[in-house]
């Protein structure tokens, strides 16, 4: 096996040829449920999720690992990752909802937005949320009057925008003064946020959140991200005596989506926002709090890969040679969205050398609708299996019907065995909340 780095621990070229995903033949595998088909192996989802809590454990018992939902949503994933023992961020109602009926507990659930509607947090209070990330002063002031006539107390975080451009692509950048996300530093805001969240009497406020952005190779970013929230944490002690008991320094772990890329280890990344809180607050001499990150990417990615069919093949002398394969940019937005980089390869001649170099287009309607640009493949022929590793985060998730395409199937393999866990939609589906016109 020549890419195991960017593909499932348990992935083998098999007797056949053939790519194998622990014990599972991905050409039986699309055989059975069709393409484009989305496989995850079981093994390394739970695997990134015990290498977190492990790097954890072994500095320290005061820590939480919340998954961040919005990488890949669905049931099976949310039980997975709570059997692991890790925490969940839900980003809207609907997510919510999924981890819910997952059986998600409600404590170990930090929910986050931008904008939650009235009816989200009025859905998440009525069944039970352990913490709402609040992200600005309007959300301070309705939640405070929405848990005051249900009474009781919510456990709240505030998001705090930490001013600082993450290396990345300006679209996942999140922790800028320029952002819709959170309380800035300038003009006192996050200070004040956190004294009127001391204040309302139906808010407990046990600290505060950051997230700079995702798909980040470097540590530098975190460490100065934690920085300038001990500093606002000083200067709130000093202040108003606030005890931050909670440090959720968010997510933003990059991975491997090609070969040549070098993210660090997720021990690194675990070593590093530990020990950074632990610097600081013994800089301004107050006691170390709880510390949590929200890894959503570097959970999930690596365990997915998704199988497409070719069915037809473009060559146009001394220009390029496109392979169309049967999905595109309905199941896989990132390349188009922020030029993401994959690596692809023919999984019925696993073993044939990579030695052609083709342009992997989708099937719909654009020209946009490229999903890797002079990939190194096997020589293509119509009617193979092409598959692309690493699709496992922000693919399904971001999956759309446009140009009328259902979306994929989604199965998980253990062993040799394997299980549906979001069924292909039909073409019914696509039409199920429409009502027939008669004009
Ligand atoms: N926490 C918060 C508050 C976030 O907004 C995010 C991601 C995460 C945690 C998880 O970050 P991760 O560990 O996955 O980097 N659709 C884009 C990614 C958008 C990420 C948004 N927030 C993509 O496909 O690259």
């Amino acid at each position: 096996m020549t890419h195991t780095l960017i593909y499932p621990a348990h992935a083998v070229h098999n007797a056949a040829g053939h790519l194998q995903i622990d014990g599972c033949d991905v050409i039986d595998l699309v055989a059975e449920h069709g393409t484009p088909l989305m496989i995850y192996e079981e093994k390394t989802l739970r695997d990134q999720c015990r290498k977190f809590m492990q790097a954890f454990r072994d500095r320290t018992d005061d820590f939480e690992v919340v998954y961040a939902s919005k990488a890949f949503c669905t049931l099976a994933v949310c039980r997975l990752v709570e059997q692991e023992g890790l925490s969940i961020d839900v980003s809207s109602g609907g997510e919510y909802h999924t981890a819910l009926r997952a059986g998600f507990p409600t404590e170990r659930m930090f929910y986050h937005g931008n904008n939650k509607t009235r009816w989200e947090l009025e859905y998440a209070l009525a069944n039970g949320v352990g913490y709402v990330v609040v992200d600005s002063f309007s959300e301070l002031d309705t939640l405070e009057r929405m848990v005051a006539d249900r009474g009781g107390v919510q456990k709240i975080l505030l998001r705090i925008t930490p001013g600082i451009e993450a290396h990345t692509h300006s679209y996942i950048q999140t922790g800028q003064l320029d952002s819709k996300f959170g309380f800035g530093l300038t003009e006192g805001h996050a200070a004040e946020a956190i004294r009127r969240g001391l204040e309302a009497p139906h808010l407990e406020l046990a600290g505060l959140h950051a997230h700079i952005g995702s798909q980040i190779f470097e540590l530098e970013g975190f460490r100065k991200a934690i920085s300038i929230l001990v500093d606002l944490v000083k200067e709130a002690h000093e202040a108003f005596g606030f005890e931050c008991r909670y440090l959720n320094i968010g997510g933003g772990l990059g991975i491997r989506y090609t070969e040549e890329d070098t993210p660090v280890t997720i021990e690194e990344y675990v070593e590093g926002k530990v020990s950074g809180v632990r610097q600081e607050m013994a800089r301004v001499g107050l006691p170390v709090p709880r510390v949590l990150v929200e890894p959503g990417r570097s959970i999930v990615a690596k365990a997915g890969v998704t199988a497409y069919t070719v069915g037809t093949i473009k060559e146009i002398p001394g220009i390029r040679t496109y392979v169309s394969v049967d999905g595109g940019m309905s199941d896989n937005l990132r390349p188009m969205l922020y030029d993401a980089r994959y690596e692809a390869m023919i999984a019925n001649r696993a073993d044939a050398p990579a030695d052609t170099v083709v342009t992997v287009a989708g099937k719909h309607c654009e020209s946009g609708d490229v999903l890797v640009k002079n990939a190194r493949i096997a020589r293509p022929e119509l009617g193979d299996i092409l598959v692309m590793p690493a699709t496992g985060a922000y693919c399904f998730g971001m999956a759309s019907n446009y140009n009328g395409n259902p979306r994929p199937a989604v199965v998980m393999v253990k062993d040799g065995a394997v299980r549906t866990i979001v069924e292909r939609e039909t073409y019914d589906d696509l039409i199920a909340k429409q009502r027939p016109f008669q004009g």
